[in-house]
């Protein structure tokens, strides 16, 4: 799989995930956009150095990559990403929004400051990114949009309900412009990673061996990849392990005339969920016509 002559914007591709996703898209022929504020784990502070290092290994390695140091908590900063591009390059095909920060408290300690910071990075962010690369997509009939989710928004984890509801946010967001872009061979997917970087190594352990973050980039090059026909699907990663995560309907159950007690009557067959189905928009964009 090569991006010859495709254009990649990466968020957050300074370290981590992100420059694993950066450095690989280049090796495969894409021409990058390295997007990192340089921030600690909690998104304060910045520094210049993240992007350009990383830019540096591309082009040390025979491949083409340009820094940006703005943040994509703005408009302007996701505007300013785009131009970028725009101005380097000329083109976006490929963007993976992957920018992130924790603020991690037990809800009963949480403050609207740690819900807002986590918030702006995570989901607006990524709005705001994309909301700038979206008409160069559009007009070019061809766009893939790669959305990092967690598998705490997925499935919970303690202490993380801001960040938890920014993840599961971007899964709603993915659903929308999936449906949205289908018409313009737009595929927007997300991926839910596991990977040993600095924001997860405390906690994982002896676990944390395995998890290397270059074994997460796979997926990612096979969804930014123009002959991939998946749109809204969510993957699970980690560890060369890749699963698929879908939200199922179950059966149920229906009652011209239902009351609280037949509710209560029925519940286990409501919550059964040996029998469901995916209900959605498109799954699949049209890549015959390319
Ligand atoms: P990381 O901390 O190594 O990388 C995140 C990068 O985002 C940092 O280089 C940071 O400077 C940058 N960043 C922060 N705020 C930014 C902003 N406003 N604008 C531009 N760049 C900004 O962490 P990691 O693990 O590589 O995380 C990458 C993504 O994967 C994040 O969205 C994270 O939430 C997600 N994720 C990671 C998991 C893991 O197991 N490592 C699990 C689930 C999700």
């Amino acid at each position: 799989m090569t991006f010859d002559n495709e254009v990649a914007i990466v968020t957050g591709a300074g370290r981590g995930l992100g420059r694993c996703h950066a450095l690989e898209l280049a090796r495969r022929g894409a021409r990058v956009v390295v997007n990192d504020v340089g921030s600690d784990v909690d998104g304060t502070g910045a520094s210049a150095s993240a992007a350009q290092a990383v830019v540096d290994e591309i082009t040390a390695a025979g491949g083409t990559a340009v820094a940006s140091t703005d943040s994509v908590a703005t408009p302007e900063g996701g505007a300013a990403i785009v131009k970028t591009a725009m101005e380097a390059f000329g083109r976006v095909d490929i963007l993976v929004n992957n920018a992130g920060i924790l603020r991690d408290a037990a809800f009963k300690n949480m403050t609207p400051q740690q819900v807002a910071a986590v918030l702006d990075v995570h989901l607006a962010g990524a709005f705001h990114v994309t909301r700038a690369v979206w008409p160069i997509m559009r007009e070019a009939n061809h766009g893939r949009i790669i959305q990092t989710s967690s598998g705490t928004g997925l499935f919970g984890n303690f202490g993380q309900a801001n960040y938890g509801a920014a993840k599961m946010g971007l899964i709603g967001m993915m659903h929308v412009l999936a449906i949205e872009g289908a018409r313009d061979n737009i595929a927007v997917n997300a991926i839910a990673p596991i990977a040993r970087t600095r924001m997860t190594e405390d906690i994982m352990g002896e676990a944390g061996k395995a998890m290397d973050p270059e074994l997460v980039t796979p997926v990612v090059i096979y969804l930014a990849h123009r002959d991939c026909d998946r749109t809204a699907h969510i993957y699970s990663v980690g560890g060369g392990k890749v699963s698929r995560v879908f939200i199922g309907v179950s059966e149920g159950i229906a009652h011209p005339a239902l009351t609280p007690e037949s509710v209560a009557a029925a519940i286990d067959e409501i919550d059964d969920p040996s029998s469901f189905t995916i209900r959605g928009g498109p799954v699949r964009v049209d890549v015959s016509t390319r």
